[in-house]
């Protein structure tokens, strides 16, 4: 799983993409992560059972040990905790509450929603913010697979999802609106779970987070860079597609290059604001060896009301 939350590796450039790039590229013993791979139906026959695994994973690192809070979280965006009074975040596959976390002890201004596939996640999170923080009343949790539903319509209305004025005050005539609806949401940070998705089923789901967000609302990206170490690790036969394996838990993980991100963001109507790839190198001293990370940083803004 990912790596590298300290504080400082945020956003980084240790190394030029281009030089692993170099490396992969030249290296026969790499060149099965380069291809194809032929297969017919590709990723598909792993599709329908993404959530699954999620839950068995979760239900296996139940202990609290595998918690580790995102630290460079609030460096990389600030806008988590600068923002006014009434801010609204969906964490869409919140896992077992890394990013919440942060956010929640950063800012008393924002109300957090979070969901994940697994309901065991939510359970994790929800133990972990009460072991930090105790009870807080601006978070709320929610099982949902964002890749296959619809988010709730109480996060964001058939009303606010076309763009009209809401409202949802009562003081509106109009019966159709869903008065539970809040409105949409200032933010949504998509933070490596998208790489979990099948890569046939992103377009959609990056809708799904297009659809909940406010007009001028931001989604915050953070996800696998395409060579970075954790890909080069994965051996031939757990490549199911183009940059897409599995885990031996049957847990997924595509690697993304930045013209892919730019295409699925853009091809959804969002405005690139930030793109670029963050490269940490670490060193293994026991073995002597260089370690070349690569995440990809996005953020991507939902165009205003003409
Ligand atoms: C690597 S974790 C990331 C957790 C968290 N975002 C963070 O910052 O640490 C990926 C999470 O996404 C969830 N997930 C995977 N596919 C999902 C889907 N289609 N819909 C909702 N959650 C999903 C998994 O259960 C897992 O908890």
């Amino acid at each position: 799983m990912e790596k590298g939350g300290e504080a400082g590796e945020y956003h980084s450039k240790d190394f030029e993409w281009e030089f692993v790039k170099n490396l992969v590229e030249n290296d026969p013993s790499l060149s099965h992560h380069l291809q194809e791979p032929h297969l017919v139906d590709s990723s598909s026959s792993f599709s329908s059972s993404v959530s699954k695994p999620w839950q068995d994973f979760h239900s296996r690192h139940s202990s609290g040990k595998f918690f580790k809070e995102r630290r460079y979280l609030l460096k990389e965006f600030p806008e988590l905790v600068l923002c006014g009074e009434n801010t609204k975040l969906l964490e869409v596959g919140c896992g077992n509450g890394s990013t919440v976390l942060p956010v929640l002890r950063g800012s008393k201004n924002i109300t957090v929603y979070a969901c994940d596939c697994s309901s065991e996640a939510l359970v994790r999170t929800k133990e972990n913010i009460n072991r930090a923080i105790a009870t807080v009343d601006n978070f709320h949790s929610f099982t949902c697979d964002f890749s296959t539903s619809a988010f709730p319509n109480w996060l964001a209305c058939h009303h606010c999802r076309h763009n009209k004025h809401c409202h949802h005050s009562g003081e509106s005539d109009d019966t159709s609106l869903n008065e539970h609806c809040i409105g949409g949401v200032d933010f949504v940070t998509l933070l490596f779970t998208l790489s979990a998705v099948p890569k046939e089923r992103m377009p959609r789901a990056i809708k799904e987070c297009f659809a909940v967000l406010k007009p001028g609302g931001l989604l915050l990206f953070r996800d696998y860079g395409l060579y970075d170490m954790t890909m080069l690790r994965f051996e031939p036969e757990k490549c199911i597609g183009f940059r897409e394996y599995v885990r031996s838990d049957g847990t997924l993980s595509y690697f993304f290059c930045l013209d892919t991100v730019k295409r699925l963001f853009t091809d959804a109507g969002f405005i690139e604001v930030e793109l670029e790839n963050c490269c940490v190198k670490a060193v293994n001293r026991r073995k002597n060896k260089n370690m070349y990370r690569i995440w990809v940083h996005g953020k991507f803004q939902k165009p205003f009301l003409k």
